[in-house]
């Protein structure tokens, strides 16, 4: 997700911001004051929408032309959010969140044991009973669907194509951009490690995460393998 040549994806993601935070806040259901940790904040889209709501926002993101954003978007907005910039394998909070939420494929960016290390992190961060979120790619669904796009970019020379492979659970992730006047080629390559709930559901137990509900999209309409995402809500139990 980033502002470049490829062209601003905020814009797509925005689109559903509104249905994507009443979900949130939904399927949290937690008194005003509550603290909660956006978890890849990005550009802030959902923490600032949360912290409008009278929540109390940490947002963390690798990103400094993200959380810029995010900070001057706050601002005009007279929200108080705390902003911070980190990768996400070296956050160190501890028991202080009444929630966590990951939104928008915003896990599986590294090798297993540090995918894993990341979510205790993330269980190390939550009070006890504390909920983590996380709004993941459904990979039955990505497997069965397909998932290669073909677009004209905004600037009207050139086409952007992304081609996406799932091999042993990794999705390879191939964009594109032609410039058709010049000739000009660019290609970005992202790879994500995608999971069956299975498999979420032994690495969230293994760092004292019991899942309580799963959804298969911010419609809340419950998961299968048609659906395009899988998001859980998991609750920190007694380690
Ligand atoms: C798919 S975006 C999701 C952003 C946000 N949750 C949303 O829904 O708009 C993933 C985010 O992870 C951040 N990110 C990528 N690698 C990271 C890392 N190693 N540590 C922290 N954040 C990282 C990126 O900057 C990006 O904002």
């Amino acid at each position: 997700m980033s502002q470049d040549v490829f062209g601003d994806f905020s814009a797509a993601s925005l689109a559903g911001t509104d249905q994507e935070v009443e979900f949130i806040k939904a399927a949290l259901n937690l008194p005003a004051c509550s603290k909660i940790l956006d978890l890849y904040c990005g550009y802030g889209r959902h923490a600032i929408e949360l912290a409008k709501s009278g929540y109390a926002v940490t947002g963390v993101d690798n990103t400094a032309d993200f959380l810029s954003i995010a900070k001057q978007k706050a601002a005009e907005l007279e929200v108080s959010i705390d902003f911070c910039q980190c990768d996400m394998r070296e956050i160190h909070f501890y028991n202080h969140f009444d929630a966590v939420i990951n939104m928008f494929a915003a896990f599986g960016y590294f090798n297993d044991d540090e995918n894993s290390a990341v979510m205790g992190a993330i269980s190390r961060s939550l009070k006890p009973k504390g909920l983590f979120l996380i709004d993941l790619l459904n990979r039955e669904w990505m497997q069965k669907n397909n998932l290669n796009r073909y677009w004209r970019h905004p600037n009207g020379e050139s086409v952007v194509s992304t081609k996406v492979e799932i091999y042993e659970g990794l999705a390879m992730m191939k964009r594109q951009l032609i410039n058709q006047v010049t000739g000009q080629k660019m290609e970005t390559d992202f790879q994500l490690r995608t999971y069956s709930l299975a498999e979420m559901t032994e690495l969230l137990s293994f760092h004292h995460l019991q899942i309580k509900k799963v959804y298969g999209a911010f419609d809340g309409r419950t998961y299968d393998e048609d659906t395009p995402r899988m998001i859980i809500l998991a609750q920190k139990m007694n380690e």
